[in-house]
């Protein structure tokens, strides 16, 4: 856990560089160009993932000096597992597809970075007027559980209390959503900026988080990108076309992890302000 104490002024939140080095580029340019130094700026995890440079975009967020939590890719890199630790099923598009971008991020991915990766906290919290906001990966009980908008309502109360939490901030899943819970807490996914949201564009997805006369508001902001190179960064590592096509077309390869509702959602631009 790393307690960031009282947090004043708008913060910058985005999940899943990915190894997209051209998102992770433009995310770090809107954060200059918002003006919000790096000590405003959270990343929920997953540095490094499907795309082609796992390296390049570790360095990046390390000389940026945002703040990281620890996400299952992290964990497991730090460990030298054997997988993302995604938790796909065995054979599914999605497992298929990782054990190779794993692999080619684990062949690049050097012992500081690593080491790197092992110290980053599973929990960042920080206090923003009178609200107690606990920044995790996935689930607070869990890295690698996947919460979404249509996830039960119970559950997110439960770990709220869990994590002693007006406001959770979580990733991961990979589809931005802001959720005002039965109680009045929030949880929040700012969504992740190295894929797209399945959403059929080709936009990734970082958010704003604003504390307004004691209210906490969250923004939902689009992050155009150079995803033709990174697209083609992929192609030239030859990974499979799978996560190529997917910042290409903003669909995913697989909808294995997504629930009926997000499932059912596919390729329709997000609802959300
Ligand atoms: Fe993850």
């Amino acid at each position: 856990m790393s307690d960031l104490g009282e947090i004043a002024g708008p913060l910058l939140i985005f999940g899943g560089p990915c190894s997209n080095l051209q998102a992770t580029t433009a995310v770090r340019a809107e954060a200059a160009m918002l003006g919000i130094p790096p000590e405003r700026c959270v990343c929920t995890g997953d540095v490094t993932a499907y795309c082609a440079n796992p390296r390049e975009t570790v360095a990046l967020v390390r000389e940026w000096g945002c703040h990281v939590v620890m996400g299952n890719c992290e964990e497991n890199l730090a460990n030298d597992a054997g997988d993302c630790g995604c938790g796909f099923a065995e054979g599914t598009a999605c497992d298929v597809l990782a054990r190779e971008w794993y692999a080619h991020a684990s062949s690049l991915i050097g012992a500081d970075d690593r080491a790197w990766m092992g110290r980053l906290p599973r929990r960042i919290s920080f206090r923003c007027g009178t609200q107690r906001v606990v920044v995790i990966h996935g689930a607070v009980d869990t890295i690698n559980r996947y919460v979404f908008a249509s996830s039960p309502e119970a559950d997110k109360l439960e770990q709220a209390t869990r994590a002693n939490a007006d406001i959770i901030i979580g990733g991961h899943s990979g589809i931005p959503f802001t959720q005002r819970l039965a109680d009045g807490r929030i949880w929040h996914n700012a969504g992740i900026i190295g894929i797209p949201a399945n959403d059929g564009a080709t936009d990734t997805w970082y958010s704003l988080m604003h504390s307004e006369g004691g209210a906490i508001r969250f923004e939902h902001r689009r992050l155009a990108y150079d995803f033709q190179s990174a697209a083609a960064a992929m192609r030239e590592a030859h990974l499979a076309d799978g996560y190529a096509l997917a910042l290409e077309t903003g669909i995913w390869p697989s909808l294995d992890i997504l629930p009926a509702k997000e499932r059912g959602e596919t390729g329709l631009p997000l609802a959300i302000a």
